[in-house]
């Protein structure tokens, strides 16, 4: 998935919220000065902070909504698989983004959508993984990016990073601590595998697996 001589890796973000690890991989992107271009920012959510500052960077922004309520969520899938690929993206970045991936978007992008999780998984998935770790009395926790799959929070994992928990941590501390950890990893994935570095296969069978060429010997 390396990308060719002179084009640059293509890259779509997909998110609900306030988009800081979108912030961070776009700064990322533009301090290394790499060949990686953010062609789209997706957010199901008009007001979302992130797609406000994708449209003050002059990115291609696109709004996909679920409603309304009586649409079904493969319906929705197949909208935002229709957006994303409109695109062209060579990889989909989900960073915050907070609906649940079906089959109708997950086989459009097998193999091309990775995301981040506040956990070291497969430890705590779904939602409010800072509050179940803190609740499960852990010591570690951290971030995770994984290839993103129909089975929520599950696919290959890519990159963690560790954090402590300590024990007078808050849901907000914890999280703020792993969120700096989420803002190295995700951008270090990215340049991973648009250079090459990291290698998502998908076979006949559409199982993904990964490579790490670069810890080859
Ligand atoms: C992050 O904690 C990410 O791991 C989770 O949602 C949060 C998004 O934060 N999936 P932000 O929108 O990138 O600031």
């Amino acid at each position: 998935m390396s990308q060719s001589k002179n084009s640059p890796f293509r890259i779509a973000v997909m998110l609900s919220g306030r988009g800081s690890n979108f912030a961070a991989l776009r700064e990322h992107i533009v301090r290394e000065n790499l060949p990686i271009e953010i062609v789209l920012v997706l957010s199901d959510q008009p007001e979302a902070a992130g797609l406000a500052r994708a449209k003050g960077w002059g990115l291609n922004t696109a709004v996909v909504r679920r409603l309304p309520k009586e649409r079904s969520n493969a319906e929705f899938n197949v909208d935002l698989a229709r957006a994303v690929a409109r695109a062209k993206p060579d990889l989909v970045v989900l960073a915050g983004f907070m609906r649940i991936l079906t089959t109708e978007f997950i086989s459009e992008f097998r193999g091309r959508a990775i995301n981040i999780h506040p956990s070291l998984l497969p430890a705590f998935r779904g939602l409010h993984a800072q509050r179940q770790a803190i609740e499960a009395g852990v010591k570690l926790s951290g971030c995770t990016v994984h290839v993103a799959l129909e089975e929520l929070d599950a696919g290959p994992i890519l990159a963690q990073a560790e954090v402590p928990v300590l024990a007078d941590d808050t849901e907000e501390s914890l999280a703020a601590r792993i969120l700096k950890e989420e803002h190295r990893i995700l951008p270090a994935v990215v340049r991973d595998i648009a250079e090459g570095k990291i290698r998502i296969n998908v076979d006949a069978n559409g199982d993904v697996s990964v490579q790490f060429p670069k810890e080859e010997k």
